[in-house]
C-alpha cells in the first residue's frame, strides 16, 4: 500500500476525478477527508470508501468561502491529527464564449472556485503541514492552463493562475519539506466535459505517486496523467 496511514484531504470528491482519486487513495491505505457542495454525492463517495475499509470524513463545504473551509480543515485536523496530502481538485468551467460575451458573474464564479478555493484551502492546511515539516499539495490544473484556447478565457486564466500559485508556493514551502505540484488530468468523462473523454479511474495513478513517499524529491512540477512517467524520467534507462 503506497499511502498507508497517510491522511489526504480532497476537495470536489463528490463525483468525477476527485471521487476516483479518493477511491484509489482508499485502496492504497489512506484516511480521507472529503468535501463538495452536494451532500448526496459526497455521502455516496463516503459510503463507497467506507465499504473499501478506509476511514473517511465527508463534509459539505464550498471551497470559495473562508468560514466553511476553515471549519472543514479544522474538523479534519481534529479527527485525524495530521494532514499529509491536500488535493485541490474542486473546479468549475462555464460554457466557452468569446470574452465580449462572457458574463462578469461567470468570470467571478470561475475565479472564486478555481483560484480562491485552492488559496483558501491551502492557507488553512499549511500551518498543519508546516508543524509536521512534511506534506504534499497537488493542484488539479488543465491543458487549458498550459496552452492557448480561444473562448475559454475565465477557465484558462484560473488554471494559468493555479500553475503560478503552484510554482510560487513550491518555492515558498520547500524548506518545510512540503511539496507542491500540479496535474493536468487530460480529457476525462465528467460533468465538466458533458461525460465525454476517458474514464476518471484511468487518470488516478499520478495522484497516488505525488501523494506518496516515492515522489519525495519532486516539487514545483507540472505533470500530466498520461505522460507523468516520461516527464519525471521514471521510464529512463
Ligand atoms: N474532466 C476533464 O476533462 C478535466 C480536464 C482538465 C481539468 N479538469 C479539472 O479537474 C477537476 C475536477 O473536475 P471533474 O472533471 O471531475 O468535474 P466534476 O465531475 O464536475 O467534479 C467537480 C467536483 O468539484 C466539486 N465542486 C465544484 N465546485 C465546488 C465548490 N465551490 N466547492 C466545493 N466543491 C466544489 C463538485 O461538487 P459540487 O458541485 O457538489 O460542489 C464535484 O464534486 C477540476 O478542477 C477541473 O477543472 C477536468
Amino acid at each position: 500500500m503506497k499511502l498507508k496511514d497517510k491522511v489526504a484531504l480532497i476537495t470536489g470528491a463528490g463525483r468525477g476525478i476527485g471521487k476516483a482519486v479518493a477511491l484509489h487513495y482508499a485502496r492504497e491505505g489512506a484516511k480521507l477527508a472529503l468535501c463538495a457542495r452536494t451532500a448526496a454525492e459526497l455521502e455516496e463517495t463516503a459510503q463507497e470508501i467506507k465499504a473499501a475499509g478506509a476511514e473517511c470524513l465527508a463534509t459539505t463545504c464550498d471551497v470559495s468561502l473562508e468560514q466553511p473551509v476553515s471549519s472543514f480543515v479544522g474538523e479534519a485536523q481534529k479527527r485525524f491529527g495530521r494532514i499529509d496530502v491536500l488535493i485541490n481538485n474542486a473546479g468549475v468551467m462555464t460554457r466557452p464564449v468569446p470574452l465580449a460575451e462572457l458574463e462578469i458573474r461567470k468570470w467571478d464564479y470561475t475565479m472564486a472556485v478555481n483560484l480562491r478555493g485552492p488559496f483558501l484551502v491551502s492557507k488553512a492546511v499549511l500551518p498543519v503541514m508546516m508543524g509536521q515539516k512534511s506534506g504534499a499539495i497537488i493542484n488539479v490544473s488543465s491543458s487549458i492552463g498550459r496552452g492557448v484556447y480561444a473562448n475559454f478565457c475565465a477557465y484558462a486564466v484560473s488554471k494559468w493562475g493555479l500553475e503560478g500559485f503552484t510554482q510560487t508556493l513550491a518555492t515558498e514551502v520547500r524548506s518545510y519539506s512540503i511539496r507542491v505540484n500540479s496535474v493536468d488530468p487530460g480529457y476525462v468523462a465528467t460533468k465538466v466535459t458533458g461525460y465525454h473523454g476517458g474514464r476518471p479511474e484511468a487518470v488516478t495513478d499520478v495522484f497516488v505517486f505525488l501523494g506518496s513517499d516515492e515522489s519525495k524529491s519532486i516539487t514545483g512540477r507540472m505533470l500530466s496523467s498520461s505522460g507523468w512517467k516520461q516527464e519525471i524520467g521514471k521510464n529512463r534507462g
